[in-house]
């Protein structure tokens, strides 16, 4: 078993000295408990690579969370249907392990995460909480989520893992599997951050053509017009949720779901009374083009 020296915090700058690439499970686990046995606790990022300011600001929160940081890069075939874009789902690991160096203490980057002979029979389900919103279009997605993020709380065996709100409903599927299946892991949810002119970041933003990319500011234009009329007192959810799709639809924008939801079981809302998200999904670029989603949190 691989031995590992975990002693060394950050240097003066606040800089991580350079991290630890980890390929297997085994070494990955070797790492965390090696970790463990040295008093320190683990935080762990889970990530599909790709990386934005939006995922470096998770691994800056896990940095202020726990004494060694790891990020896990993998994109996780067990939450794409078929037809869905994980062929063309952006890649880069050398400009990931870049945009890491100082950062975090330890990269796991696995070949696979999954055996290879298509035996793999268990999935973790979230019932309720996997049906609306991305659970509707994307019926297998969330199923892959929990079981990919549960493998990695058995194999990383983290203290503290660090999701970012932008997946609102993974995040609370998550949140949720640790209550209910007893992970010794405690969940944090970061906000959701945009770029300067409001997209919400997100991998998949690249895809995105120059008329596309305009058109999809709609979706955070639309959401923010939303909150300011509903921190004004308005309730009526029914309308104001028409009023986002119009909006979004007008700009080009496939909408697959704009849904005011209760914020913390995800029910469809009526009448806003309480605190609830109000979560969008939109196509653009026509079939084939870059799914986008985006929530905002609204309270009355
Ligand atoms: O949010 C993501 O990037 C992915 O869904 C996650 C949590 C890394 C699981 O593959």
């Amino acid at each position: 078993m691989a031995k590992f020296v975990t002693s060394g915090g950050a240097a003066e700058d606040g800089k991580k000295p350079d991290p630890t690439i980890l390929r297997s499970k085994e070494e990955m686990r070797s790492w965390s408990r090696a970790c463990r046995q040295d008093g320190k606790t683990v935080a762990l990022v889970p990530t599909m690579g790709y990386l934005h300011d939006g995922h470096l600001s998770l691994v800056r929160c896990a940095a202020t969370r726990g004494d060694k940081v790891v990020v896990s890069v993998y994109v996780n075939e067990g939450q794409f249907a078929p037809g869905e874009d994980l062929d063309v789902y952006p890649r880069d690991p050398k400009g990931d392990l870049a945009k890491l160096a100082g950062l975090c203490d330890a990269i796991f980057m696995p070949e696979a995460l999954y055996s290879s002979d298509d035996s793999h029979q268990t999935w973790i389900e979230a019932q309720h909480l996997q049906q609306p919103l991305c659970g509707g279009s994307r019926p297998i997605f969330f199923r892959g989520v929990a079981t990919v993020v549960a493998k990695l709380f058995n194999i990383v065996e983290p203290d503290i893992a660090v999701f970012g709100k932008k997946d609102y409903q993974q995040w609370l599927i998550v949140r949720r599997m640790v209550q209910d299946l007893d992970f010794p892991v405690e969940v944090v949810g970061m906000p959701l951050l945009r770029e300067e002119d409001g997209l919400a970041m997100s991998s998949r933003n690249v895809r995105l053509s120059a008329e596309d990319r305009t058109g999809a500011l709609s979706i955070s234009r639309g959401l923010t017009k939303m909150k300011d009329a509903v921190q004004q007192g308005a309730k009526d959810a029914i309308t104001l949720r028409q009023q986002l799709v119009d909006e979004i639809s007008l700009s080009g924008g496939d909408v697959d779901y704009v849904e005011v939801v209760d914020a913390r079981d995800l029910q469809t809302v009526k009448t806003i009374e309480q605190d609830v998200v109000v979560a969008v999904a939109a196509r653009y670029g026509g079939v084939g083009g870059v799914r986008l989603i985006d929530n905002m949190e609204m309270s009355p």
